[in-house]
């Protein structure tokens, strides 16, 4: 293992009966509350009043920033910075999926930033300090709830990009399962997919001698792998939301990367991708990420092997490590395909014709991915075969 400092200060909320926390979680703040929320799920099954009455109860002023896009704009969180400087706001209160919450993030750090909240985006600025922030997660997927971490896009420069800061770590997050029963069949899919996706990206690593961290890592690949086709059948199960919704949380809370640094090349490029076709993050992490793998089995085939038979029951009789592995890999992107997540870009009619510009912004930083480092034709080839 490498050496590490674990730091994680969320105080999570989860259950049935997880909201009657918020009084209390209420009552360490100042009353004015900025609430902020996507496109209006929220206001069709009842969280967002729900919310609002908790609010009331405890006499808060309540402000509202609505509109937050499924890959939030920097635009919108400029106006929720705005709203909280003028109004001198002492809680951001995020209701919704991992959108919401990491525009709210940007707006707790940018409220108590001068320049523009693009620089901290860009990471021009150390960020050290935020309003306190607070969560109700209605969408199992991208662990925001529990992690430091915010992806932003700029659409008029056509970038996606992530950025993250101790400051804003949710002070609480409420996880209500029964929350999340509303989610749409192509959203639950998505989750799922981006759970899974977060925790490959930490499970291939260089470090050796991580047996925790592994098995937990197979523990919740199989956990989710079993639950999410039953799932997809039965949307309303709130059982099986449940489990979905906490492997979520850990799936990004940091626990699974502790003592080694994952790889995050499939994220970057996928990043690159929905900047320029402002794509579902898991859409595409579902075609490329399969792609990664193929490309990458080289650097550790028994890694993948490993995987594919503890967690993909591949029968590794008489195979090579190489053999295992790209049938393990098979399994994988099959099964995503059996829930219905998309399987190539020209699902969502997307062509050759801009991989120039998804490449430049890919390699903005350099060669990336700590378990494979990719070049620029690796990006190129993983973009390709991805057709
Ligand atoms: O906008 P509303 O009306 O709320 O509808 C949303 C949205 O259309 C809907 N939804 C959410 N909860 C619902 C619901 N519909 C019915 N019932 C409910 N209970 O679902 C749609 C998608 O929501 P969104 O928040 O965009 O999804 P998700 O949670 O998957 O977040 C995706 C964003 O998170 C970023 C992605 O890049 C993407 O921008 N990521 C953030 C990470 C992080 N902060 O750690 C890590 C991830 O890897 C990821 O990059
Ligand atoms: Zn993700």
């Amino acid at each position: 293992m490498d050496s590490f400092t674990f730091y994680n200060p969320v105080k999570l909320h989860f259950g049935e009966n997880a909201l009657e926390k918020l009084s209390n979680e209420l009552a360490q703040h100042g009353k004015k509350v900025l609430v902020v929320y996507g496109g209006g799920s929220v206001k069709k099954n009842g969280v967002y009043n729900a919310v609002i009455e908790k609010l009331q109860e405890a006499d808060k002023t309540i402000f509202e920033l609505s509109g937050v896009e499924p890959n939030p704009r920097v635009e919108t969180a400029r106006l929720g910075i705005d709203l909280c400087k003028k109004e001198e706001i002492d809680l951001v209160l995020a209701v919704g999926g991992g959108s919401v919450i990491d525009c709210s993030k940007l707006i707790a750090a940018g409220a108590k930033y001068d320049g523009d909240a693009w620089n901290i985006v860009k990471r021009k600025v150390i960020v050290e300090d935020a309003l306190p922030l607070g969560t109700v997660l209605t969408l199992a997927a991208t662990g925001s709830e529990m992690n430091s971490g915010s992806v932003i896009t700029n659409a008029a420069t056509e970038e996606k990009l992530s950025w993250g800061s101790p400051a804003v770590f949710p002070d609480f997050s409420i996880l209500n399962p029964a929350y999340t029963v509303t989610v749409p069949k192509n959203h639950t899919v998505y989750g799922i997919v981006d759970m899974m996706s977060h925790v490959f990206e930490q499970y291939f690593h260089n470090t050796t001698n991580t047996p925790i961290t592994d098995e937990m890592c197979e523990g919740v690949l199989r956990t989710v792998i079993t639950t999410a086709p039953k799932l997809i059948e039965d949307l309303e199960n709130v059982q099986l939301r449940e489990t979905i919704l906490l492997a979520g949380t850990i799936g990004l809370n940091g626990f699974l990367s502790i003592g080694s640094r994952g790889d995050w090349a499939s994220h970057n490029i996928e990043h690159a991708v929905s900047a320029v076709y402002d794509i579902p993050h898991a859409g595409g992490l579902a075609i490329l990420q399969p792609h990664w793998m193929r490309l990458s089995v080289p650097v550790n085939p028994e890694r993948f092997a490993g995987i594919a038979t503890r967690v993909f029951g591949v029968d590794a009789t008489e195979k090579s490590p190489e053999e295992v592995a790209y049938e393990g890999i098979d399994r994988l992107s099959a099964f995503w395909i059996s829930l219905g997540a998309p399987s190539s870009l020209a699902d969502y009619e997307i062509d050759g014709s801009k991989f120039q510009q998804i490449v430049e912004h890919a390699m903005q930083n350099g060669p990336f991915g700590n378990f494979n480092k990719l070049q620029e034709e690796d990006v190129r080839t993983i973009l390709q075969n991805s057709l």
